[in-house]
């Protein structure tokens, strides 16, 4: 067997709609206030997808500027994988879209659907394709409109999740100039969770029917306690084994799944670490599941928050329940 291949990250894009949800609109919509919502969970507003946007217009957005900043021409990607549970339709695979509008006329494509985790999940696919030498250069977007999937009349999830995009780059090392190694990461799941959090409607087991729409089955579902403990659970246990195998001091930063302020606040407490260390961006966002955390890492690149030899942790977590975490050297 040949030695895998040193992977890094060649480049990072993302993008978000223009049109803004504040908390202020959303108490004209259901009961609930700005008050509430931000004490809750640190949102104050979430981007909207236009109505001529589809999850792929959003990721091509994010993925264009990702290749940009590589300097890399959409036809010569090998691979694009697109994380996503609000495709533009159940199939074809969304990324399939992504990379024909891209130019990538060689290229592979699939969507990998694990929520709040798809990003991570699909990054650690990639980059090990590109360490057994199979693919040079793999585009890993994770984009979602939740909007499209909100119950507006169900005050405990429509305040939530917001629309965007993110995407990433994956080649060898030297092609990344050294930037973001790829260190490992970790794929787990507590599984059989359906009444956790889902969309029941519209797959085999409740397929679309009259009945289902008027149930309204096709709109996101959720229990925000359970979510809340298993997340805080799993963030701060991902988090100490890194911790416990490199050291307090290694860590750069670390860009959680921005998935509630007060979550994220609880699980740095449990690993006894100050709230400085995290990137988020959850007041301006919400919640926007696969695409959190790139949107966050381009921004934290941005804002010169991933420091050369520093470890960038993005622990991620969320239906299925599916969490894992991606782990990057700068
Ligand atoms: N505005 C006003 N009141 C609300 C709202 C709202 N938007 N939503 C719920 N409530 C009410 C409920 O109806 C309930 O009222 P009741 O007691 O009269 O029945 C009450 O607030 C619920 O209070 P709590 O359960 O104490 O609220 P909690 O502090 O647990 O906060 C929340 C609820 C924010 C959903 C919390 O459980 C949470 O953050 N859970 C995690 C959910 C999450 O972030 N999911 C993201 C998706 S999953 C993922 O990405 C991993």
């Amino acid at each position: 067997m040949t030695a895998l291949r040193s992977v890094g990250i060649a480049g990072l894009g993302n993008y978000v709609p223009e049109k803004r949800l504040t908390n202020h609109d959303l108490e004209k919509i259901v009961d609930t206030s700005d008050e509430w919502i931000v004490q809750r969970t640190g949102i104050r507003e979430r981007r909207i997808a236009a109505d001529d946007q589809v999850t792929s217009t959003l990721a091509l957005n994010a993925a264009r500027q990702a290749l940009e900043h590589a300097g890399v021409d959409g036809k010569d990607l090998d691979l694009v994988i697109c994380a996503t549970v609000t495709g533009d339709q159940p199939f074809p695979a969304t990324a399939c879209r992504i990379g024909r509008d891209l130019g990538a006329d060689s290229a592979g494509g699939f969507d990998v659907a694990a929520a709040c985790s798809g990003f991570v999940f699909a990054s650690q696919i990639a980059s090990n394709m590109v360490a057994t030498g199979q693919f040079n250069k793999v585009l890993v977007c994770g984009a979602e409109i939740l909007s499209r999937i909100l119950d507006y009349e169900d005050r405990n999830t429509c305040v939530l999740f917001g629309d965007g995009a993110g995407a990433a780059l994956f080649t060898p090392l030297e092609d990344a100039n050294g930037q973001g190694e790829y260190l490992g990461g970790s794929i787990s799941m507590e599984g059989g969770a359906e009444d956790v959090l889902a969309q029941p409607g519209g797959g085999s087991r409740h397929p679309a029917t009259a009945e289902t729409v008027e149930k309204r089955l096709h709109y996101m579902k959720m229990g925000g306690t359970k979510v809340f403990r298993f997340a805080v659970r799993v963030f701060a246990s991902l988090v100490r084994d890194v911790v416990e195998k490199y050291g307090r001091d290694e860590i750069g930063v670390i860009i959680p799944h921005q998935v509630n302020q007060r979550i994220i606040e609880a699980a740095m407490e449990q690993c006894d670490l100050p709230m400085d260390l995290v990137h988020s961006n959850i007041e301006r966002f919400g919640n926007t599941s696969a695409a959190s955390v790139p949107i966050a890492l381009r921004e934290a690149y941005d804002a010169g928050r991933l420091q050369k030899g520093k470890l960038v942790v993005m622990p991620a977590f969320g239906a299925g329940m599916a969490w894992g975490h991606l782990l990057l050297r700068w």
